[in-house]
């Protein structure tokens, strides 16, 4: 078996997640590692073994000796670094969201293409194993026609600031930071149905409530509260051409009694409840049944998922496998986020061709 020489490019909070799944998959080998901040990855590299370092990622992707990257940076810096990976030769596991824009989504495809590289999106949620065992039921047709989703992520007090606050940086708040999970997840176990119109609100009246004490929250490695320009919260329908829909909300900041996460699919044979934990609703003989699958993790669990995920794009990387999360996937995304905060932005519905 070939061994595969890993880059890491951005070494922030998310990172600690690749770099373990990757420590523990004896197919590869962790080559280099890039940060801005160079004593942090100079930190992690000893910690891990790394041998190469470095602060500027174009000299990580001029390392011959590297085949694939993981790339754990701002979002407005996925496009430049992902289509200079490709083009450097290397396979990619670009973290969610792909990009910021349209624009910058359609230059990545268009590089994949022309390179003939690998770039997988990095939609976790995807590789959780209650998700393989619902695809299961849902490729053997037992929810029959999925027409309706419902997904909601509420976070009370969870804006993680600094780069994540910054829409410059970003691209927005809860919508493409932790809405781009559930909206994918419902669209891919949907079938991918080609979207038709979006019409979508977004809310910035608590700002990031930061003044709230004794309470524990997701934060950017550079965690920092003084710039806030991302909405707090945000709500979306989406129509596909397919007839089907989608409802969605998510917030960073709302007077919400708890947090929670709800994702919840809908056919004309059964319905599934994936979060908080997967369970299938069906009929049989004129009597409604729940059934509760009986699996070590029926919810998410973080590391669990983020270890499939590297593991399917080192199998990708390999030509084992294809991956079930192609760019295609990405672009696909950011057209329909991007027409979310336009819709909110605008005030009507926006139409797809
Ligand atoms: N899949 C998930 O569940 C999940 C969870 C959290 C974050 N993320 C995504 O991961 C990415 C990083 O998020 P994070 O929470 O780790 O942020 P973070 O702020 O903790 O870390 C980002 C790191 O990138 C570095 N960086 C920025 N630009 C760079 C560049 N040009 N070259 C090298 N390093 C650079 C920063 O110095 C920082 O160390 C984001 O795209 C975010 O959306 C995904």
């Amino acid at each position: 078996m070939s061994e595969l020489k890993i880059g890491l490019i951005g070494n922030g909070s998310i990172s600690e997640c690749h770099l373990s799944a990757y420590q523990a998959n004896p197919k590869v080998k962790l080559w280099a590692i890039s940060d801005l901040n160079e004593q942090r990855a100079q930190e992690t590299a000893k910690k891990y073994g790394i041998p190469h370092v470095y602060t500027d990622y174009h000299d990580l992707l001029a390392n011959a000796e590297v085949d694939a990257v993981s790339i754990c940076t701002w979002n407005n810096t996925h496009a430049e670094i992902s289509i200079a990976a490709l083009e450097a030769g290397k396979d990619v596991l670009c973290e969610k969201p792909l990009c910021k824009t349209v624009d910058e989504a359609l230059r990545i495809e268009e590089a994949v293409q022309r390179t003939g590289r690998l770039l997988q999106v990095g939609y976790v949620r995807r590789h959780a194993s209650n998700i393989g065992v619902l695809k299961k039921f849902i490729d053997a047709g037992d929810l029959g026609e999925i027409y309706y989703a419902k997904a909601s992520i509420i976070r009370r007090l969870g804006n993680p600031g600094g780069w994540f606050a910054d829409k410059e940086r970003s691209g927005g708040g809860p919508l493409i930071d932790i809405g781009v999970h559930v909206i994918d997840l419902c669209w891919y176990l949907m079938g991918r149905p080609k979207v038709k119109s979006v019409s979508g609100n977004t809310y910035n009246k608590l700002g990031n409530r930061s003044h709230i004490e004794n309470f524990s929250f997701y934060q950017a490695a550079d965690y920092d509260a003084s710039l806030n320009t991302v909405e707090d919260m945000a709500n979306a329908l989406v129509r596909f051409e397919n007839g089907a829909s989608l409802m969605v909300d998510v917030s960073f900041s709302l007077h919400a009694k708890m947090n929670s996460a709800h994702v919840n699919i809908y056919g004309d044979k059964g319905g599934a409840e994936i979060e908080p934990a997967l369970s299938i609703v069906t009929e049989k003989h004129n009597t409604i049944i729940n059934i509760e699958p009986q699996i070590s993790e029926p919810g998410f669990n973080f590391q669990e998922a983020f270890d499939n995920e590297i593991n399917h794009f080192v199998d990708a990387c390999l030509g084992l496998i294809e991956t079930n999360s192609p760019v295609e996937d990405g672009v696909e995304m950011i057209k329909i986020l991007n027409a979310i905060y336009q819709s909110a932005e605008e005030g009507r519905e926006i139409h797809f061709e």
